[in-house]
């Protein structure tokens, strides 16, 4: 059982590879980090773990299957996959309520009136909120949204992509302790790709770090946090 990246290339343009055989798994009950300089590759794996974007070479298989060229839907109904991505990932245009339903598209209707109310119980703010339009929700408030539409459809490994960005410090701390809360309920499995590496590092059990499309180091998510490199680079060199 788990998400696995298998010798992937893939690129936007034909003959630019982003990702230089990418390998990489995250398996139920783990949060997975891959953290990376800009540019590295980060959302590209996550878009090719989802089906937004197919590799030319290498495999993404899913609890065993092959899914590499499986549509994007399929996978969210077949092989429980869901992506929060890194920015647009909610309708301001629309109520709380609208965005939690949309992200059960698929489902059955009384399925999804069932699934919004659960959530609702699990993040009370957004039951505050459930007739407001989502542009008026704080950042914050916007991804615990993001998530919890992700987890509309009851997904098995969830993706998210930089669920920190333009947070402050306690908000962050909040979408983090949301993260690590699903994870423990559900035993789902979580790619988590931060730019915030300390933070992510710590509610992470594995990590890979990414550069110019290729894992330049992966381990459990404590030794890569000491890594003298990798403080160097993403930690300004503190002790952490
Ligand atoms: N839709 C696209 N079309 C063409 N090139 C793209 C596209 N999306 C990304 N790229 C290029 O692919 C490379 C990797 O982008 P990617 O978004 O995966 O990086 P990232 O590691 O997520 O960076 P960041 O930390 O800035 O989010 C970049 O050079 C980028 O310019
Ligand atoms: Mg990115």
């Amino acid at each position: 059982m788990a998400l696995a990246l298998n010798g992937i290339a893939a690129g936007y343009v034909p003959g630019v590879d982003i990702l230089r055989g990418l390998s990489l798994t995250a398996a139920p009950g783990e949060i997975v980090t891959i953290i990376g300089p800009n540019g590295s590759g980060k959302s590209t794996s996550l878009k090719v773990a989802a089906g937004y974007l197919l590799p030319h070479t290498g495999t993404v298989a899913i609890d065993g299957e092959a899914v590499q060229a499986r549509p994007i839907d399929q996978r969210v109904r077949k092989n429980g996959i869901a992506i929060v991505p890194q920015s647009n990932n909610v309708f301001g245009a629309l109520t709380v309520a609208e965005n939690l339903d949309l992200g059960g598209g698929f489902l059955p209707s009384a399925e999804r009136r069932r699934r919004i109310e659960e959530l609702i119980e699990a993040y009370p703010l957004l039951g505050r909120k459930r007739r407001e339009k989502a542009y008026t929700l704080s950042g914050g408030e916007r991804q615990i949204l993001a998530l919890a539409r992700a987890l509309m459809p009851s997904p098995r490994y969830l993706l998210l992509d930089e669920p920190s960005a333009g947070l402050s410090p306690l908000m962050l701390h909040e979408v983090f302790l949301a993260v690590r809360e699903i994870v423990r309920k559900l035993g789902i499995a979580v790619l988590l790709v931060e730019q915030n590496a300390a933070e992510a590092l710590a509610i992470s059990d594995r990590a890979y770090v990414l550069v110019l499309g290729q894992v330049a180091l992966e381990g459990p998510a404590a030794s890569v946090l000491a890594d003298d490199q990798v403080r160097q680079l993403y930690l300004g060199g503190a002790a952490v």
